[in-house]
């Protein structure tokens, strides 16, 4: 076999992900090289700071700059590979990778989630390839599934656990009784969570990768902030454990369903039964549980984020680039699928689900009776009820409802927590619901 020239590339970024390309490029270079039918050489690396002490790999000196516009405009670069995160330098150094003719490579989901119209729209002008495998849970390779391996068929619905550090905290919790608060900072103190974890714990980061999976999903380009997103901070240990009392097990999930005329996607923590496979995906794990017209259930496991599976995900977008690069089929125009009509995202208030309810009322005769009224007038229908007197505190009255509209649940909730009976505010987690097959261990 004759061999290719190597594949020069720019690395923007030396850190965890960054590390961790360069290490894999050296661990698997035979295998990489036999691949590809060509070397891929790192020749020019941009950080911060040149001088930093401790990196995750060793790296020659000479080819660590600070200057992302001279790395990227060499002409023995072919693919830039933007590593570094954020929105601001990121969205600079990939355009200016874009209209400098380069291949782009990026981890980054912000970026993507907030201005990929406009990087997919200046790559399109300058017929270059972007590849993100790593932006939608690291190193499971679900942009490609949903791509290449979905190509022929129609997504109806997703569900999936894509922020790792959520799903840690949740699972711990849920193993061991102790509250959002202690596991956050243990989280924290062992690398789980960064210092702030608002875009984790938040929901932020689960929205960001949402709105690029329902881009390739349903053709649509949805505003990352119109994305209802709830917390795990407002989860309590008991929560879990009436959750587990229900057969239910509490995870932090993206859910996102074709309606035809609308779009729902949503995230928040939400109760998952027992015997859906994402019931089992825990600690740092991420999935991707996809409903499709012609597969049917399809499910995507593995580590969502870390230093190597995270680079495999973007050396595999190298690969396949420079595949494209030799067959001459770089930045060939790709058509992308348009719905006939566009669609919008379906209000939450017209979301159809299933909710659990915990309420926190006096210890009295006719309490129950006065919920159960004003549920029942919002259209509200209840499945199960438990009842749970306490020496320390309000009586708690736990619902599990029937599918319900969220602007109903939200006015009957309105409504009750100004009752006099109530003496805490309602807890609400939303219950994952669909096909009782669809997600079914068997
Ligand atoms: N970590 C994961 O497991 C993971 C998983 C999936 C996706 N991602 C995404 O991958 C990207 C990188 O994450 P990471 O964890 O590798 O981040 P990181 O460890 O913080 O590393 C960032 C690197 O970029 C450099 N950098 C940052 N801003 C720069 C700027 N303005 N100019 C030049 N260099 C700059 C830093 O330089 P210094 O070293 O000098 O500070 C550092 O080397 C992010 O978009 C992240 O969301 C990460």
């Amino acid at each position: 076999m004759v061999a290719n020239r190597p594949i020069g590339v720019a690395l923007l970024g030396l850190g965890n992900v960054g590390g961790g390309v360069v290490k894999l490029l050296h661990d698997n270079a035979a295998a990489i090289e036999a691949r590809l039918g060509a070397r891929i050489e790192v020749r020019t690396i941009v950080v911060r700071d040149p001088d930093k002490g401790q990196r995750v790999v060793d790296v020659d000196r000479s080819l660590l700059s600070t200057d992302f516009d001279r790395a990227i405009c060499r002409d023995d670069i072919d693919i830039v590979c933007e590593l570094m995160g954020g929105t601001t330098d990121a969205k600079r150094a990939v355009l200016a990778a874009i209209g400098a003719g380069k291949h782009v490579v990026t981890a980054n989901k912000a970026l993507l989630a907030e201005h990929g119209a406009e990087v997919f729209g200046a790559a399109d002008a300058a017929g270059v390839d972007v590849y993100y495998e790593a932006a939608v849970c690291g190193g499971v390779p679900i942009i490609r599934v949903l791509r290449e391996g979905l190509a022929s068929d129609r997504v109806e619905a997703l569900w999936g656990i894509v922020n790792g550090t959520s799903n840690y905290i949740l699972s711990t919790m849920t193993e061991s009784g102790r509250p959002f608060a202690e596991i956050l900072k243990e989280a924290q103190a062992l690398g789980y969570a960064e210092a702030d974890p608002t875009l984790d714990i938040g929901g932020g980061d689960a929205a960001h990768k949402l709105a690029i999976l329902v881009n390739l999903c349903f053709s649509m380009s949805v505003d990352v902030t119109a994305i209802a997103k709830d917390g795990i901070d407002g989860i309590d240990p008991i929560d879990l454990e009436y959750a587990e009392k229900f057969g239910y097990v509490v995870k932090p999930l993206v859910i996102a369903r074709d309606h035809g005329h609308a779009i729902e996607a949503r995230v928040h923590p939400a109760l998952v039964p027992a015997n859906w496979l994402l019931a089992d995906v825990s600690g740092a794990k991420n999935a991707v549980y996809v409903q499709s017209y012609a597969l049917g259930p399809s499910m995507y496991y593995g580590a969502g984020a870390g230093m190597l599976p995270t680079a495999m995900s973007v050396v595999s977008d190298i690969i396949e680039i420079g595949r494209n690069v030799f067959a001459h089929a770089a930045g060939a125009a790709r058509p992308r699928p348009r719905p006939e009509t566009p669609r919008r995202l379906l209000p939450l208030a017209e979301v159809r689900t299933k909710y659990y309810l915990r309420f926190g009322v006096l210890d009295k005769p006719g309490v129950l009776g006065q919920l159960m009224t004003v549920l029942g007038r919002h259209d509200v229908s209840i499945a199960q009820v438990v009842q749970a007197a306490r020496s320390d505190g309000p009586v708690w009255v736990v619902v599990l409802t029937h599918d319900a509209k969220e602007g109903d649940v939200r006015a009957a909730l309105a409504e009750i927590d100004t009752l006099p009976i109530v003496a805490d505010r309602t807890r609400v987690i939303r219950i994952a619901s669909g096909d009782p097959s669809k997600g079914a261990k068997s």
